[in-house]
């Protein structure tokens, strides 16, 4: 699986983020210039991956052999894709590579912010983050990780957050291919204590019609 490098203002579109809370876990977090920025406006902000437990040569090649992969991806799936938020393939590069950047001055900088772990564990206490962020791992893998897996997986995220968990997308890599067992999935978690679900629109989109992230709430 690539180690993808999204930056702080794609997190900001996709997640549809405002106001920072006081703690983030963005899991899984790979190349991501995100954890970075977050903690530069002075937010306790953690990035997980099992990818960290790489020696920090190998994290740079990792990181930096996945730029041009995606670029891959997009040209397989052409049609799949829309360009209205970035304007430009240049431009999306742009972010990816200043992420890279971003992510690879931090890991390097503040090794403690980034924590070697995967789901469906993770090494956190219940409810030690307000808000927790997952970008392209899940759902977008779900030809790979079943609904069970997703089950477990979205049951530690909960258990971890204090508030909010934010997915996004919630389509499958590449074509964008619907995930069968969504409504299934929806209401494993429905059935959880203080647990609520909501489908909401975000100002982001670059798989086509990929335009909806999942907020699960605790009450
Ligand atoms: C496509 S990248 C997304 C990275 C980043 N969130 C972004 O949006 O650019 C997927 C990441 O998931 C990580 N990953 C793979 N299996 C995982 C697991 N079981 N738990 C957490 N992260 C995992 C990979 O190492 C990789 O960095």
């Amino acid at each position: 699986m690539l180690v993808t490098s999204r930056s702080y203002a794609e997190y900001e579109a996709m997640f549809d983020l405002k106001v920072l809370p006081e703690s983030v876990l963005d899991c899984c977090a790979g190349g991501a210039g995100f954890t970075a920025e977050a903690a530069a406006r002075g937010v306790d902000a953690i990035a997980a991956d099992p990818a960290y437990a790489k020696d920090h040569a190998e994290l740079v090649d990792a990181v930096r052999r996945s730029l041009p992969a995606t670029a891959g991806i997009v040209d397989e799936h052409r049609g799949s894709f829309v360009w209205h938020w970035y304007g430009s393939p240049e431009r999306k590069d742009q972010h990816r590579i200043e992420a890279a950047d971003r992510f690879l001055q931090d890991v390097a900088a503040a090794p403690e912010r980034y924590v070697a772990a995967g789901l469906p564990e993770l090494p956190f206490g219940d409810r030690r983050f307000e808000l927790v962020l997952c970008s392209h791992l899940l759902f977008t893998w779900a030809d790979k990780y079943d609904l069970d897996w997703h089950t477990a997986a979205l049951r530690e995220l909960i258990r971890v957050s204090n508030a909010e968990v934010r997915v996004f997308p919630l389509v499958q890599q590449g074509a964008g291919a619907p995930v069968p067992w969504m409504a299934e999935l929806l209401g494993r978690l429905e059935s959880l204590e203080g647990v609520t679900t909501e489908i909401r629109k975000v100002p982001y989109e670059f798989q086509a019609g990929a335009n909806e992230m999942l907020v699960v709430t605790r009450t």
